[in-house]
């Protein structure tokens, strides 16, 4: 962890001068800890742990330009994103879900808000603090957030949908709890929940759909095939059997195929800079889709 106090005429630009900012560095690069803006005039106390360092190396200056001074590009755009697991019940107690820690979703959710855009958050169960600035609409079931994405569909410009949704319900939760009979074993009746994807690709109008895949084996083929069938115009893939990346973890390493036979691999990173890319891809892509010239081809 470091903390620094940006000198006086970075590029940074006089906004920051003075502001003390606080970056851990990690393998894929600098991640923004805390800011603490001065006001200009504002003499700093003289504090040990503080370095005051002029930023004079390139590449620090850069990243962090890129963590305080982002883009403005999805200015007027509304983003909804839904994140995290479902939590279907089985009894007042229990319920089926899966790993999701929604910090993939979040992390979409945040780089949308620094880049301007007005973001609906619709999430499950997780223990994130929701991003200030976002509209939060907290959901349980995948029939909850099914609802909640229908109810702001309509506005939404873009559409990601990071939420992990449990493909199975029980069909009928019980109302008390499930006595432990051992000697007999339990057998849950499931029901298959919505696919909330798809529907959104239905309905979307205008709006430009993300979805993510999660798979554990074949990732590019059954990422390619998941693409075509759900009909959203960008896909995330993401290979969850390893370690260190996917599920609950810090970082990501995804494959971004869109339905114009585009495939990126990008390399490991922090999920707030995988949301960026995916950010920088979604404008990328709509770009060439309004462009008459445009080659569509993949690269
Ligand atoms: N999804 C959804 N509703 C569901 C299941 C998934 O909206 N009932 C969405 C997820 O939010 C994600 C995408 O579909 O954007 C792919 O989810 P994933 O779990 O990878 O795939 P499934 O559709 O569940 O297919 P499978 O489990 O067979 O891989």
């Amino acid at each position: 962890m470091r903390t620094w106090r940006i000198a006086s005429r970075s590029s940074l630009g006089l906004r920051l001068c003075g502001a003390v900012v606080t970056v851990c560095e990690r393998e894929a690069g600098l991640v923004l800890v805390g800011l603490q803006a001065l006001p200009p005039q504002q003499e700093l106390p003289v504090r040990d742990d503080l370095q005051h360092v002029a930023l004079s190396g390139h590449q620090e200056l850069e990243a962090l330009e890129r963590l305080l001074a982002p883009r403005r590009d999805l200015a007027g755009e509304r983003v909804l994103v839904t994140s995290g697991p479902t939590r279907e019940p089985i009894d007042p107690v229990r319920y089926i879900s899966n790993r999701s820690s929604g910090k993939m979703g979040q992390a979409v959710a945040t780089a949308a808000l620094r880049r301007g855009a007005e973001v609906i958050l619709i999430s499950g169960p997780t223990t994130l603090t929701p991003p200030a600035g976002a509209v939060y609409v907290p959901v349980q079931t995948a029939e909850d957030m099914r609802e909640a994405a229908l109810q702001h569909l309509e506005r939404a410009t873009i559409v990601i949908k990071a939420a992990a949704v449990a493909d199975y319900r029980v069909k009928q939760p019980s109302a008390t709890k499930i006595k432990s009979r051992k000697d007999e074993g339990l057998t849950l009746d499931l029901a298959p929940n919505p696919d909330i994807l798809k529907e959104l690709a239905a309905r979307k109008g205008r709006a430009f759909l993300v979805g993510f895949a999660a798979e554990t084996n074949d990732v590019r083929a059954n990422a390619a095939a998941k693409l075509r069938a759900k009909g959203v115009d960008l896909l995330v893939a993401n290979d969850v059997s390893v370690k260190g990346i996917g599920f609950d973890a810090e970082d990501n390493q995804v494959t971004l195929l869109d339905r114009w036979g585009g495939a990126i691999d990008l390399p490991k990173m922090s999920k707030l800079e995988v949301a960026d890319a995916i950010l920088d891809r979604v404008v990328g892509l709509r770009a060439a889709d309004r462009s008459p010239a445009s080659n569509r081809a993949a690269h």
